[in-house]
Parts: C-alpha cells; sequence; structure tokens
C-alpha cells in the first residue's frame, strides 16, 4: 500500500512512525513533511492548503491512502477535494470539520444535544459583547470563533482586560476573519485532560487519555503555545470519569453531528475540563492532538492503518482499540524566545542517539535538512518522549533523552508530568 501523510509538524511525524509499523504500508509520503521525516517517508514539496495539487500527486503516485493531519486544510474541505476525485482520504469532510472549525457552532451543538460544557454567548457586534461583559461574571474566556492557531483563547481576569480582549479580537483582527464572531464563554477551573478518539460516522473508539502543557512556561506561566509537553495515561482521568464521559459526551457528540446532518468521519479530540461538576467538553478538535499524539500512538498496539480504513469504510463496530499497560511523557524542545521572537537555522546534534531505543523516540516539528545537517526551522523544533513502565519512569526517562540532543538556544520546560507526583 501506498500512504500520503498531509501536514509537517511532530504530529505528523508521529502518524508516519505508527503507519510505518503497518505490515500493510510498502511506500509512505508525506507532503510537505519535514526534515527527520525522511527514514520513513519521502517528503514532497507541496503545501497542505494545495488541495488539487496534492489530489493531483495522489492520482498520479497511485496512493492508496490518504491521512490528513492538520486543522487547516480538514475546516478548508480537502477531504471533499480528495473524494470528488475519487481518492480514499481518511478525515472529516468540511461540513463535520466544523466542529473544530466554528466555536459558536460546537457550542450550539452542545446546548442543542444536552453535552455538557460552560455556559456561554455568541457575539457578532463587539458593541453587544462589551455590553454583557458588564455585567459578568471574572475571570471570563473570550474566544475567536474561528481557527487562530490555537491561540485565539483569551482568559480575561477584569472587565478591563476583557474589553481588551474584543478589541483584539474583534476589532483589531489579530486572527483575521477567526474573530468575526466571539464566544464568550463561562471560565471553567479544574484539571484539563485530553481525549482521542477514532470515529466512523456511527461508532466511536476510545484511545487512551492525555494531557498537554499548553503554557510556555514552568508552572504554566508564560504565553500559550502549540503544547509544551504531554504525558499519557492521565492518572486523573478515571473510571469514573471514563464512565461519565461516555455516556454523557462522547456518542452523543458523534449521533449529534449524524442528527445535524454533518456525519463525522476521522478523530475526534476532546478537550475535557474535569469540574467540580463532573466532566465539561472545553473544545472540540477534528484531528489527532499535538503533542498528544506524541504520546498516544506509541502506546498503541492496533494497527493504525486497519483503523483508518475501519472508519472510511463505516465499520468500526468490528474494532476494539488496545494499548499497552505503560506511560509515556514527551517534552517538546523549542527555540528559546517561542512563542514569540526565535531564531532558526541553528544545527542539531545527538539525534543518533536515539538509533536502536525502542523506549525512545525523537519526533521532529520544526526543522530541515541541509545537506547532511539537520536545521531548527521553527519554534517547537522537536518532541522527545520516552515509554517507561508508569508515569514516573517515562518522565525520567523523557528528561535524560531531552539532554542527548543539543543546539543553541534550546528551551524545554522542566515540569512537564510534574503534576502526577499530585495524583
Ligand atoms: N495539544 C492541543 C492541540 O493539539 O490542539
Amino acid at each position: 500500500m501506498k500512504v500520503l501523510v498531509v501536514g509537517g509538524g511532530g504530529r505528523e511525524h508521529a502518524i508516519v512512525w505508527k503507519i510505518a509499523r503497518s505490515p500493510k504500508v510498502d511506500k509512505i509520503y508525506c507532503a510537505p513533511g519535514n526534515g527527520g521525516m525522511e527514514e520513513l517517508a519521502e517528503c514532497v514539496n507541496i503545501g497542505a492548503m494545495e488541495f488539487e495539487k496534492l489530489a493531483a500527486f495522489a492520482k498520479e503516485q497511485e496512493i492508496d491512502l490518504t491521512v490528513i493531519g492538520m486543522d487547516d486544510p480538514l475546516c478548508g474541505g480537502i477531504v471533499d477535494v480528495f473524494e470528488r476525485e475519487g481518492l480514499r482520504v481518511f478525515g472529516p469532510r468540511k461540513n463535520a470539520a466544523i466542529l473544530e472549525g466554528s466555536n459558536a457552532f460546537s457550542k450550539d451543538l452542545m446546548k442543542k444535544y444536552g453535552i455538557p460544557t460552560a455556559a456561554y454567548e455568541v457575539f457578532t457586534d463587539p458593541k453587544k459583547a462589551e455590553d454583557y461583559l458588564e455585567n459578568a461574571r471574572f475571570p471570563i474566556v473570550l474566544k475567536a470563533d474561528g481557527l487562530a492557531l490555537g491561540k485565539g483563547v483569551l482568559i480575561c481576569r477584569d472587565l478591563e482586560e476583557a474589553k481588551a480582549g474584543v478589541k483584539t479580537l474583534m476589532l483589531d483582527k489579530q486572527f483575521g476573519s477567526a474573530g468575526d464572531e466571539i464566544v464568550i464563554e463561562e471560565f471553567m477551573t479544574g484539571r484539563e485532560v485530553s481525549v482521542l478518539s477514532f470515529v466512523d460516522g456511527k461508532t466511536i473508539r476510545i484511545m487512551t487519555s492525555a494531557q498537554d502543557h499548553k503554557r510556555a512556561k514552568d508552572g504554566d506561566r508564560g504565553l500559550n503555545t502549540g503544547g509544551m509537553g504531554t504525558f499519557s495515561p492521565s492518572p486523573f482521568y478515571t473510571p469514573e470519569v471514563d464512565a461519565y464521559c461516555r455516556e454523557h459526551i462522547y456518542q452523543k457528540t458523534v449521533d449529534a453531528m449524524r442528527a445535524e446532518g454533518r456525519e463525522f468521519k476521522g478523530i475526534i479530540f476532546f478537550g475535557l475540563m474535569l469540574t467540580a461538576d463532573g466532566p465539561k467538553v472545553l473544545e472540540y478538535n477534528a484531528r489527532f492532538g499535538d503533542p498528544e499524539t506524541q504520546v498516544v500512538l506509541p502506546r498503541m498496539k492496533n494497527d493504525i492503518v486497519d483503523l483508518f480504513e475501519a472508519c472510511i469504510d463505516g465499520t468500526l463496530d468490528r474494532t476494539e482499540l488496545e494499548f499497552e499497560d505503560n506511560a509515556a511523557v514527551c517534552v517538546v524542545l523549542a527555540s528559546d524566545g517561542y512563542p514569540e521572537k526565535y531564531e532558526k537555522g541553528l544545527p542539531i546534534s545527538g539525534l543518533e542517539s536515539f538509533r536502536g531505543k525502542a523506549d525512545y523516540f525523537v519526533f521532529h516539528a520544526g526543522t530541515r535538512k541541509d545537506g547532511g545537517r539537520i536545521l531548527t526551522n521553527g519554534g517547537r523544533v522537536l518532541g522527545v518522549t520516552a515509554v517507561g513502565k508508569d508515569l514516573k519512569e517515562a518522565r525520567k526517562k523523557a528528561y535524560e533523552a531531552a539532554e542527548w540532543v543539543k543546539f543553541d538556544n534550546k528551551y524545554m520546560r522542566s515540569d512537564i508530568g510534574k503534576a502526577i507526583d499530585e495524583a
């Protein structure tokens, strides 16, 4: 089988690694891919938003299956283009990817179908948003409706900050048209958990749990990032929490999408908040999480290609997911200054230390190849993952392995997975 993966970050590297373990697969392409994937996949210089070019490439190369890793192409309708061309593709169509693409849509869906989430209001008029805030309780959350590279969520401590937030999103348009509409939402407190799932339109199969660390600095301080590290499983995702979510959230979401004529096939990523009133949905994503994927896939026993096929064919009810009884921790190595200003083009050394070590992985996020060298090419550069018998061991190993890699201005959080000590 020939498989094409669309995307070029750490998530796609982990997906490529997992696909490469399938005995069914002879050849993997990744578009655009990155400097670290080349041992597993041939990188193709086509951007993830160049749908027609990607479909033409898939036809020319007789690709059997295309897997879309990223949110932007999914929300832009890449799956519809591939299907129109008669190509086999894994991911939700545009009318289902709206589950991630529009916060207003997903909040209205949850309200209509009784799926637990924070109270909210939607605004298209900045003046009305400001009037509403005059009588609101703080802190409060402002969310740009559309995709904003994970950065369109503002937590505002008081009225002044919230009014400034309305200006940033709706008037200054810091995230472009993503801020044409905003959701103003009750601030929830609790522990966050990420739960990824495979969905075939009717059936949902839940993967193991994980937790991300979104802030740049230790102690959850600093700016929001794409994610600075993850661990899996989350000890806070207890069997009771799982049972509650299965009854009130997971299947209900799949059924709601179907009832709306937006059958969802692909990955639903449930961003959950474990509040004092029970688990609630913080957000939905329509794709694998990054860096959640770097800790979830190394623990998965199934052949991932079988799961992609089952979702496309609507036969997921015949499959159960299986995970190793172990744990994984991923520490992101970033370029100092991320997510604001940082240097690129710095040579990376030490990557060969991972060769032949089954419990250690280095997934490339922002790297490129330059002759025989690998250079930094983004804010999040690498994800170093280690697997251990439990979270403590995995964490110790991940931090050991993080020291094997060297580049100037290397930066990482030192407290990834520290929360497990409180469990
Ligand atoms: N780790 C959060 C995300 O993938 O959106």
